[in-house]
């Protein structure tokens, strides 16, 4: 047979395979024609773009069930799943590093995460603090900064002048919103961030905690798909002023989210050595973790007194399987032990950590020390010219930094704590 007659024949065959409706039949007649390299007529040309349509929508189809069963697979998950790409996402972005088994430095920052935060704050601190009239927002300041600076004399702060929060905003709350949101990354990799969590934050000051986890989420939402989640945080805390600015700010940060995470807040305005006058104001075995973040007393019959109080919150307040997260300052640990950071290898450091917890009734699950210099012992003097060429700047708080506390030059995040997990 000539080219003309074996094209004319199999586009014969072609046209009445369609009319007969035998799809699969008219495909492969289409395979042949393509590989003879005849040219397609107006008929087969259509059936051809019909197939690919038809394929790419058995495909779509196929993604679709895909994507649902993997929905279906978070929802009825406890815990958040383990997702490689967002783990190596937020390692890259914060510059994470393993200097040694429980020591990791970390340099880095997520500015799509943290600059809006930090823009709100600063914003907010200029307006509250311009309303206030002179002198007497010199004087209230003056206050604060001396009730804070105590702890230079080892004398634990009060927290109780006018503009207590206000300073704790300007000088701690980012830093210790940075610490909390790699402590929340760090309890995820282990595969312990249950989707519905239960949180007592004791001693929340302006609910840092909830702030770290809420950024800490809003990467894993750019990552995957996060299952319904259900956070209930309850803030412990003495100064109601630090819950109530706090709260002024979240409903900022929440009001410039286009999806919020969904948080459920209950304040307590307690003072810890009231425990017992006020624990029945707290759930039983309800919460999923117990936090204690940077409130670990410097007088030692106070920080032995909080011992024994906290002792008896994770008792009362723990569900069974519940874990107690601290996060306490390197200097501090060491401080209350005697020790100096050059005493620290890595076995002693385990045997402190444990001796710690021990003091709490607690037994250490895990732990690991993050530092943004990657060492025990990284010399003060040095800091400022390391921060300067390594670590991420404070952009939108310069001014207030400049303002409030004096200091011209470029502050920088930066972290130097140990992230405790343990249980009863
Ligand atoms: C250093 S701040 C830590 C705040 C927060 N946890 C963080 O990591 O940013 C200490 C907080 O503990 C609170 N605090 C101090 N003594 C307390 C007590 N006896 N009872 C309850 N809260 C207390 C202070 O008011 C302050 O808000």
């Amino acid at each position: 047979m000539n080219n003309i007659l074996a094209n004319w024949w199999r586009s014969y065959q072609f046209e009445k395979a369609l009319s007969q409706d035998d799809r699969h039949q008219a495909q492969q007649i289409l395979q042949k024609i393509l590989s003879s390299g005849a040219r397609l007529s107006h008929l087969e040309r259509l059936f051809q773009e019909n197939q690919k349509l038809v394929q790419t929508n058995q495909e779509l189809k196929q993604r679709q069930k895909h994507l649902l069963t993997v929905r279906r697979t978070l929802a009825n998950s406890n815990f958040l799943p383990s997702v490689s790409e967002l783990i190596r996402d937020i390692s890259d972005k914060f510059k994470i590093e393993r200097i040694e088994q429980n020591l990791i430095q970390c340099t880095g920052i997520d500015r799509r995460i943290f600059s809006p935060l930090e823009a709100i704050i600063s914003d907010f601190l200029e307006k509250e603090l311009l309303g206030i009239q002179e002198p007497s927002r010199t004087a209230n300041f003056r206050t604060a900064l001396q009730d804070l600076y105590g702890l230079k004399r080892g004398l634990d702060p009060n927290y109780s002048s006018q503009l207590s929060p206000h300073l704790y905003l300007i000088k701690y709350f980012l830093e210790n919103v940075y610490c909390t949101y790699l402590a929340w990354f760090f309890v995820y990799q282990q595969g312990l961030l249950p989707s519905r969590i239960a949180i007592l934050d004791v001693a929340a000051g302006p609910g840092t905690v909830a702030y770290g986890l809420s950024l800490f989420l809003q990467s894993c939402c750019q990552r995957m798909f996060l299952p319904d989640l259900h956070i209930s945080y309850s803030s412990l805390e003495k100064q109601k002023t630090f819950q109530y600015r706090g709260l002024q700010v979240w409903r900022r940060y929440a009001d410039s989210q286009t999806t919020p995470i969904p948080f459920y807040f209950q304040f307590l305005t307690q003072d810890i050595f009231e425990y017992a006058k006020n624990s029945s104001k707290i759930a039983r075995k309800f919460f999923d973790f117990v936090v204690i973040s940077h409130c670990f007393f410097a007088d030692l019959a106070h920080r032995r007194q909080a011992f024994q109080i906290y002792q008896q919150i994770f008792e009362k307040h723990l569900k069974p399987d519940g874990c107690v997260f601290l996060i306490i300052q390197s200097r501090k640990l060491y401080k209350f032990y005697n020790l100096r950071p050059e005493q620290i290898q890595c076995d002693r450091e385990e045997r402190l950590v444990r001796e710690f917890l021990n003091e709490m009734g607690l037994r250490l699950k895990n732990y690991i020390y993050i530092s943004s210099t990657g060492s025990r012992t990284f010399r003060k003097k040095e800091f400022y010219q390391f921060a300067k060429s390594r670590l991420p700047k404070y952009e939108s708080m310069r001014t207030i930094h400049h303002q409030y506390l004096g200091i011209k030059r470029d502050l920088h995040y930066a972290v130097d704590d140990y992230i405790i997990l343990a249980q009863r």
